[in-house]
């Protein structure tokens, strides 16, 4: 609505004291700067439940959560949420302000200006909002709405992704997700490192397990073609040679009229010529067209590719952010990663956000190091700017969601490794494990959670692994059979974060990626950084997704990203 009558533009006092964080018991609601209204918020939020505000006039916005007639449709009790938090404020429409039916249907849109008022005594509100204009309405049909009042299972909602952040969950979920982003950044800018875009579309695979998403345009291409060659044939053999036995007749006039015609007839001859050699290649050009992809020696011909060769969604920042390590010592990259792995788990996506600091002049002890002050720094951020929600999380979900991130954040992490580990797995006697249990194992996720939270409950860092289960980047130590990785593992989720220091060394590098089977052409950039300047470094990834599930207490990680990409799934 952009009519300046019905959305009065704020007084400039109340401008200057718009800010995100309105908890203050000013007693002044702050206008939205860049939206005709105030934040529910900055009302219901405060200390006092908004009860100082009574007698104030606000606009204010927001999707009916209920909404019911009362007194024989004199008035409407409405239950609004603008999403800012996730209390809902009680407005009240007078039958006379507005046609009320259709206002109460949940999911319904309105803009409202009105008066806040105190509450009759025994009322749970401490404010509510008497409307005295009804600026916008949004309306819903009730009977096609597919979000009713209802409570809905999560599994129900994925089949509703643009409309399940209506729901309580969904928006305590993206505000909790949003929060531990903001959180990252400020811890990573706090201590100094850069923030680096890495690429999404890259042409090589970090982790060397060949569970990458192909980019290509090689299969629209062929598809086009195939439409074009229906539509339009290539020409026929007997169509060449006309064109062919053209072109030889126009050469012949040429050639005779060379010896007898004047300039003009020459040149117009020529042209003659000239046309039809053009159009006996693009019939040549044309009749090379085969439907299906291209090909050489047999194998499909990348070089007529979008890149000219194979091209893949990254499966990790990891390499590319290393380049800047060791040229800006400290840095770190937070984007979307692919794997195209076949995992139908509660704890894989197809797409997920990983945050990955890649620190220079540091070993596997800096690295836990960074990695358990971060993942502290998270929770107590969540308990610090997101206890609402929380409480939802708790009082929905999980019981134990605030006292996991307290216990987090005062405890100090276990360090074991690796083989003591597996000693520990191999020692259980109260739990027959699905996967058997002995040294070389790559840890699966009822070891991982048997560890953290039977044996240590609370977080633990697993390092030294068998070097045949982990990445060709990561260091050999000097026993030559484990390198210097490290897995962060916490309750409820296990596997949080996966990190490593990196072989600096040019040669171990070079020897480690043969070993593993992997070609070098396609790592001889990498192996650039160990030929030229060199340096102790090492670096980890945070599972976003993981990282929001271990917070709230969420059972499946497709309810903790907005957009769940998992096998058969991609919906919008
Ligand atoms: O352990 P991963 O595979 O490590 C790497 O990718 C390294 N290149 C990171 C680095 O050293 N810079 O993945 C890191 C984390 C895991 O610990 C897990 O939390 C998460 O990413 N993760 C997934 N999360 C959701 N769905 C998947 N399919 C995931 N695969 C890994
Ligand atoms: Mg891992």
């Amino acid at each position: 609505m952009l009519d300046d009558d019905a959305s009065p533009s704020p007084p400039i006092h109340q401008m200057a004291t718009a800010t995100l964080t309105d908890n203050s018991d000013s007693s002044i609601v702050p206008w939205c700067q860049f939206s005709r209204r105030v934040l529910i918020r900055s009302i219901v939020c405060r200390p006092d439940g908004g009860a100082a505000l009574a007698g104030q006039n606000v606009t204010v916005g927001g999707w009916v959560k209920t909404g019911r007639e009362q007194g024989k449709g004199t008035f409407a009790f409405l239950e609004l949420n603008d999403g800012s938090c996730s209390a809902n404020l009680q407005v009240i429409v007078d039958g006379k302000v507005a046609p009320l039916g259709q206002l109460v249907p949940t999911g319904t849109c309105v803009h409202v200006e009105g008066e806040l008022k105190k509450p009759p005594e025994g009322t749970k509100q401490s404010v509510e909002l008497r409307v005295e204009k009804v600026l916008d309405v949004g309306p819903v049909d009730p009977a096609k709405y597919p979000l009713p009042k209802t409570k809905l299972t999560l599994e129900f909602l994925r089949d509703f992704v643009h409309l399940r952040p209506r729901t309580n969950t969904i928006s305590a979920v993206a505000r909790i997700r949003n929060a531990l982003a903001y959180a990252t950044h400020t811890f990573f800018q706090k201590h100094g490192f850069i923030y680096v875009h890495t690429p999404i579309i890259t042409t090589s695979d970090c982790e060397g397990a060949g569970e990458m998403f192909q980019v290509t345009t090689l299969l629209t291409d062929a598809e086009k073609l195939e439409k074009e060659l229906k539509q339009n044939p290539p020409p026929s053999e007997a169509e060449r040679e006309a064109a062919k036995l053209l072109v030889k007749e126009k050469g012949d006039d040429v050639s005779q009229l060379k010896s007898e015609a004047n300039k003009e007839e020459i040149t117009a001859s020529v042209a003659e010529l000239s046309r039809a050699k053009e159009n006996l290649e693009r019939l040549e050009e044309r009749s090379k067209l085969k439907p299906g992809l291209p090909e050489k020696d047999g194998k499909i011909d990348y070089s007529h590719d979008f890149f000219a060769r194979q091209a893949f969604l990254t499966v990790s920042g990891q390499l590319q952010v290393e380049g800047f390590a060791c040229a800006l010592s400290s840095v770190y990259t937070f984007g979307p990663t692919f794997r195209a792995e076949h995992s139908h788990t509660s704890r894989h996506l197809a797409e997920f956000w990983m945050v990955e600091p890649e620190i220079a002049f540091a070993d596997l002890e800096d690295d836990m190091n960074c990695a358990e002050a971060y993942v502290k720094f998270l929770c107590q951020w969540l308990l610090e700017n997101c206890l609402d929600d929380m409480k939802f999380m708790v009082e929905n979900f999980d019981k134990a969601a605030i006292d996991r991130l307290k216990m987090v954040t005062l405890t100090p992490f276990e360090r074991i490794s690796y083989t003591h580990a597996v000693k520990l797995l191999e020692s259980v006697t109260d739990k027959k494990f699905e996967n058997k249990v002995e040294w070389g194992i790559d840890l699966s996720s009822e070891h991982e959670r048997y560890l953290t939270e039977i044996i240590f409950k609370k977080p633990v860092i697993v390092y030294n692994y068998p070097k045949g289960i982990k990445a060709f980047y990561m260091r050999l130590n000097d026993d030559m059979k484990t390198v210097a990785a490290m897995d962060v593992l916490v309750p409820k989720v296990g596997e949080l974060v996966g990190g490593s220091q990196r072989e600096e060394r040019y040669e171990a590098i070079q020897k480690r990626i043969l070993e593993m089977g992997l070609p070098l052409e396609p790592y001889e950039w990498y192996l650039d950084l160990r030929r030229y300047g060199t340096i102790k470094h090492c670096g980890f990834g945070l599972g976003f997704e993981r990282m929001v599930l271990f917070a709230t207490g969420i059972d499946n990680i497709r309810d903790v990203i907005p957009f769940p990409r998992y096998p058969g799934r991609a919906d919008l």
